[in-house]
């Protein structure tokens, strides 16, 4: 079921709350594929009711282009819904249903959260992911909300969003689902060619390689591997290589005993930015 306007949405959730039910909200920009099916399997596991939000959101975007290029199919992603989980609401709200006046952000103070990678690479970001989330939290009214760690640092400033708004939903995080070469789903893998697809693997590669030096190699000599794996492979720009702390996602530069790490990377193939993570030592 596809509804556009807040007020069928709310009068649709509030019999279902009535009945008792409890109300999972996937927030999603479209372009459904495999990694949201299983963030709405997940919420399916947690929740009776299940919203997935499609709602291409401009303020997140510090890139025209990127905005622009972003895709967008509606009536394919409720085609996908309907064929793998027909009973899943579709919220598409209109811009002026998120934005009264003026479409910008509000400022938040999300601490060490957004200080280094995507808060540093991409100014504003946050802020963007933050004023969507709490309107649409605001409209929506879920029990649970559903956010991939595909997206780990979104993830801890989605836990902190509700910590500053005291909005009172329960911000559960999914693992990364990945293809069958480890590459993570991402909407922007469809402006991937074949080939650049296969090339993409790259990244899950130097993960996954990091994961295994972690416990014998210096964080230097892990950095030093991960760009000379990016060298040999020219049609990539990496953006970013970070190892960081678990709990404020601030990198380091050597290993405490009894902390917990995860590596993070952003690179460039072509023109399509891809993200991804991985825990190290848990
Ligand atoms: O992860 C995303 O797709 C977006 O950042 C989100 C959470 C839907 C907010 O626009």
């Amino acid at each position: 079921m596809v509804i556009n306007s807040k007020t069928s949405l709310q009068e649709t959730l509030e019999i279902a709350r009535k009945e008792g039910k409890i109300i999972g909200l996937v927030p999603t920009m479209g372009a459904l594929h495999d990694g949201h099916l299983s963030l709405i399997n997940f919420a399916y596991s947690h929740c009776d009711k299940v919203v997935v939000s499609v709602f291409v959101n401009p303020t997140q975007f510090n890139n025209a282009s990127d905005l622009e290029k972003y895709p967008r199919d509606v009536t394919k992603d409720a085609e996908f819904l309907r064929t793998h989980n027909p009973e899943t609401i579709i919220f598409t709200p209109e811009v002026s249903e998120i934005y009264s006046g003026k479409v910008e952000s509000e400022s938040f103070d999300f601490g060490s959260f957004v200080n280094y990678m995507e808060g540093e690479f991409r100014t504003g970001h946050f802020d963007g992911v933050g004023s969507v989330l709490k309107r649409l939290f605001e409209i929506v009214k879920p029990d649970k909300a559903f956010f991939g760690e595909k997206d780990y640092q979104q993830l801890l400033v989605v836990k902190k969003l509700v910590e500053i708004t005291g909005q009172d939903v329960e911000i559960i995080g999914c693992p990364t689902s990945r293809n069958e070469f480890g590459l993570a789903q991402s909407s922007r893998n469809f402006r991937l060619t074949d080939s650049e697809l296969k090339e993409a693997e790259l990244i899950y590669k130097a993960l996954s390689k990091v994961k295994k030096m972690f416990d014998t190699n210096s964080i230097k000599e892990i950095e030093n591997d991960v760009e000379k794996m990016f060298e040999a492979h020219p049609s990539f720009e990496l953006e970013y290589f970070s190892i960081v702390k678990e709990d404020d996602l601030i990198p380091t530069t050597n290993k405490e005993p009894k902390q917990k790490y995860r590596a993070f990377i952003a690179a460039f193939l072509g023109e399509v930015r891809l993200i991804d993570n991985m825990a190290l030592n848990y």
